[in-house]
């Protein structure tokens, strides 16, 4: 695996390997890689002829309040990690050189930016929005692969590349779950053992829905009250959104048909966690 720091390193490196008319597949990530990340990797690897991955932990997409000082960086073994995976190229670049000083210029994705964890998260989507487009810029995958764990941040580029006019196929893949069924995350390393528990009252809300739904109810209202309810009931978890959208806008439904995204976020001590579930 080649691991290359600088942009015109990677460029030239993503060109080469592209050459001959490869399908080159790429992965972004903030690294502190786990299976879910690496499910990525692997359906990358199944579809494409070479696979390059980014570990970059984007500041602009963490408010002033969060956690990008204290996010884990574990970079050794992300590195082994995706080398076994039979990554070829990893972008790990420093701050300096993805983002030049006086830089000024975003991209939004406006109405999208500001729906579930963007509305809580303010500015989140437009750093994420930003980091993706330049990681594209750089790479210039053919197709690239995100986890529909952040299923807002998959629509958002969805969007992104179409107005854009990005020419990269965008694959969503599913969500990686612990046996418990706790979605896998970074950020379930800041969990002590009970909080641990607790945070699996984010899992049982959504199958509460799922198993009202399959019930047969379908008005918006009841299904969000029972699934607060559920959340409501592990007492430390403290929720921030709950809601039923459709997965492409993000715009909330008041009929819940097929396919509908239901979404929740929620704080389990200072950790905020999300899951969602497709109807
Ligand atoms: P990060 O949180 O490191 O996630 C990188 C990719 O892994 C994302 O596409 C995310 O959806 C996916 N992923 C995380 N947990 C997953 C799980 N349990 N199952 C399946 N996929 C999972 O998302 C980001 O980084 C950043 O916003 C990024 C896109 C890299 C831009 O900075």
């Amino acid at each position: 695996m080649r691991i290359c720091n600088t942009i015109v390193d990677m460029r030239g490196a993503c060109r080469a390997a592209r050459s001959g008319g490869k399908r080159l597949g790429f992965v972004a990530t903030m690294g502190a890689l786990h299976e879910g990340h690496l499910s990525l990797v692997r359906a990358a690897k199944a579809a494409c002829d070479v696979v390059a991955a980014s570990i970059f932990v984007n500041p602009t997409q963490f408010g002033p309040t969060e956690d990008l000082a204290k996010y884990p960086r574990t970079f050794e073994r992300d590195q082994q990690l995706l080398e076994k995976e039979g990554v070829e190229l990893l972008f790990a670049p420093s701050v300096e050189e993805m983002y030049p000083a006086k830089a000024v210029t975003w991209v939004t994705v406006d109405g999208l930016s500001d729906r579930l964890d963007g509305r809580s998260r303010p500015g989140h989507f437009r750093g994420v929005a930003t980091v993706v487009a330049k990681l594209f810029h750089v790479v210039e995958p053919d197709a690239a692969f995100f986890g529909q764990k952040d299923a807002a941040q998959v629509a958002i580029i969805r969007r992104m590349v179409r107005d854009l006019n990005f020419p990269v196929e965008i694959v969503a893949c599913p969500i990686v779950r612990e046996p418990d069924g706790l979605a896998m995350s970074s950020r379930n390393a800041y969990l002590d053992s009970q909080q641990r528990k607790q945070a699996l009252a984010l899992h049982r809300s959504l199958m509460r829905v799922k198993k009202m739904w399959e019930g047969g109810q379908r008005a918006a209202e009841k299904l969000v009250t029972a699934g607060c309810e559920e959340l409501a009931a592990e007492k430390s978890v403290r929720l921030d959104y709950f809601e039923i959208v459709d997965p492409d806008g993000l715009d909330p439904v008041r009929n819940v048909s097929k396919g509908a995204l239901v979404a929740v976020a929620a704080f389990v001590g200072t950790t905020r966690l999300i899951d969602n579930i497709q109807l």
